[in-house]
């Protein structure tokens, strides 16, 4: 594989897509293990830049790091030079200088990433691990691996052609719902948006199959193999979207009820952290349609997968 960096779903092709899922199955074997070690990543520096506040992403990066045999550091902009005001150029020079090979950065600023790709601060790799309201690639890749071993049979080499996949929620301030979109389309899937017309930006609702501001109305004419629930995203908001949080749950919440309406087999997806009992309701998180603790142990494999890709291993091996 070629590819350097990983800055947005759009930097993979179908077949980079494929592979990279099918690497992270290969990968998640060796999370079963005694002994949860490789050493494709020996002698290798990885820097985790953490800008933003993370659980899910930055402990997997972390344990996929180690788990691949690299040296991990681990920078959060609390507790780091960043909080006297150093510069992301500063930053990342400093960490060239100590022979950094690739960054793994989480950024507040949408563009984060691509600027540092292309600054030439810095010559090694870098992952995107979400950047602003812009891309999340990874969780993307997570969601793609978790949506093809839960629905295809036989899935090693395959993509997701044919499946209906919702994406419900605050799209607007979405990088998952971003990264989903391209990579989902890219590997054949069909993708519908389901959101209040406040927070589905016109420019992403032409690049579905169908939007749909109604939740119910969208569960009547569509049978969904997914449904992927996004986080509200108070932080990221500066006016009122919708007129309260009850309405909210009400309108565009996924709740027992509605559930009941899907299919048996419609998973229920959520990156995390969720908002629990405003967008998605508890019975439907913790239900056996739920792939939420699925999508996070699959995060360990798939990063690890795009960290054995872009660090060239593969070719040296
Ligand atoms: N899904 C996700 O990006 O979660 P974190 O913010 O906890 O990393």
């Amino acid at each position: 594989m070629k590819l350097k960096h990983l800055v947005s779903a759009a930097d993979l092709n179908r077949a980079e897509a494929i592979q990279l899922m099918d690497t992270a199955v290969e990968m998640s074997s060796v999370s079963a293990r005694e002994v949860k070690k490789l050493p494709a990543l020996r002698g290798k520096t990885v820097v985790n830049l953490f800008y933003e506040d993370s659980t899910r992403t930055r402990v997997s990066f972390e344990v996929a790091e180690k788990r691949l045999s690299a040296d991990v550091v681990n920078v959060s902009a609390k507790g780091s030079s960043v909080s006297k005001g150093e510069s992301l150029k500063d930053t990342v020079q400093t960490l060239a200088a100590i022979s950094a090979d690739i960054v793994v950065m989480r950024h507040s600023a949408s563009g984060a990433a691509h600027t540092l790709a292309n600054s030439g601060w810095f010559d090694g790799s870098v992952i995107n691990a979400g950047d602003g309201t812009h891309e999340h690639p990874t969780q993307a890749l997570l969601d793609a691996i978790t949506l093809r071993d839960r629905l295809i049979s036989d899935p090693l080499g395959k993509d997701l052609s044919g499946l209906n996949v919702a994406i419900v929620g605050d799209i607007a301030h979405s990088r998952v719902a971003r990264s989903n979109l391209l990579l989902l389309k890219t590997l054949g899937a069909r993708v519908h948006f389901i959101a209040p017309p406040t927070l589905l930006p016109r420019a992403l609702s032409a690049q579905a199959v169908s939007s749909h501001h109604n939740f119910d109305n969208a569960i009547e004419e569509q049978s969904f193999d997914a449904v992927m629930m996004l986080r509200v995203q108070s932080e990221r908001m500066q006016a009122a979207f919708f007129p309260s949080e009850a309405e909210y749950s009400k309108l565009w919440g996924l709740n027992r009820e509605r559930l009941s309406r899907m299919n048996n087999h419609t998973l229920v997806m959520h990156p995390g952290p969720m908002n629990r009992g405003l967008e998605i309701d508890s019975f439907c998180a913790d239900s056996e349609n739920s792939t939420i603790l699925d999508q996070v142990r699959n995060g360990v494999s798939a990063r690890m997968s795009v960290l054995y890709h872009l660090a060239g291993t593969e070719r040296n091996a």
